[in-house]
């Protein structure tokens, strides 16, 4: 697929997405969600891919929402598939097994928020704004924004937010558990990369069996033999005998995915 909203480049093995609508504050049309789609199906298909960046061009927004002016265009029939492909492309990224975080830069509102939750971990900057002010169209969030909300800071406050409609700065973003952290505007890219950067050292098949294990409590399913599960897959890795070998070597591991 030729990527137009999309800006995509990998570096060091690091893939960063970042949403290119800056006149429209990067709201995602349903072109940009066949590309964010299409995306993560590289992420899943390509080796030279360890990890994932997610965020928006420019300092205002990371994502203002779902297309407004194509939002107005859904009747009930469309509306649903609108929302199960949405929470399809957002499963993805949620069950990648490569890490995925995103960089807030600015607002994060409705399907934003949304696309921000798929993700496995939230750096913001300190001029985000979160939100899910779908309310004051008429409507409630679709991309799975009324499950992942309540999983990240509790039901009371989600209702508050979804109910309201308010929004919410970085500062209490974090108090309420929704961002891992915030840093200024000018270090958020560069904090993002560490952090990806720092957990695509470590054992890759690891790394998507602890996103798995966790999803699984959240899909509804039963984690803890999911867990088990996944302990035992590390187990045949040729990783895990480098992984123990070096520590008993007092040296540093060298992962090779395998
Ligand atoms: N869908 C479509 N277009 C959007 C958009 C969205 N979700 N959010 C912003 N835009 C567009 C505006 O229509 C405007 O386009 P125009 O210049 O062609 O008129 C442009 O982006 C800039 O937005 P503007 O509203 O002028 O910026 P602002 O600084 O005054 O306000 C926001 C910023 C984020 C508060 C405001 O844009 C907003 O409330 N956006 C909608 C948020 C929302 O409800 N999202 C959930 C959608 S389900």
């Amino acid at each position: 697929m030729e990527f137009v909203n999309l800006h995509l480049s990998l570096e060091a093995g690091i893939l960063t997405i970042k949403v290119n609508r800056p006149t429209k504050l990067n709201a995602l049309n349903i072109k940009t969600m066949e590309e964010v789609s299409a995306a993560f199906d590289k992420v899943y298909d390509e080796d030279d891919i360890k990890g994932v960046i997610l965020t928006g061009e420019g300092e205002k927004a990371f994502v203002a929402g779902a297309d407004i002016k194509e939002i107005g265009e859904l009747n009930p029939m469309s509306a649903r598939k609108f929302a199960e492909k949405g929470q399809e492309t957002f499963a993805k990224i949620e069950n990648c097994g490569k890490p995925v975080v995103a960089a807030v830069n600015g607002f994060a509102l409705g399907g934003g928020c949304e696309l921000a939750m798929s993700c496995h971990i939230r750096l913001a900057a300190e001029n985000a704004r979160f939100g899910q002010p779908e309310i004051n169209l008429g409507i409630i969030p679709g991309y799975g924004g009324t499950q992942r909300l309540p999983m990240l800071i509790g039901k009371s406050k989600a209702l508050e937010l979804m109910l309201t409609g308010d929004m919410i700065n970085a500062e209490q973003a974090l108090q309420l558990g929704l961002v891992n952290a915030v840093y200024p505007q000018a270090e958020l890219y560069e904090k993002a990369q560490a952090m990806v950067q720092k957990i695509i050292t470590k054992a890759p098949i690891a790394i998507g069996q602890i996103v798995d294990s966790v999803n699984a409590f959240y899909n509804s399913e039963d984690g803890y033999q999911t867990e088990a599960n996944a302990f035992a897959n590390c187990c045949k890795t040729e990783d895990f005998k480098e992984g123990t070998a070096a520590f008993l070597e007092k040296r540093k591991p060298e992962f090779k995915g395998k």
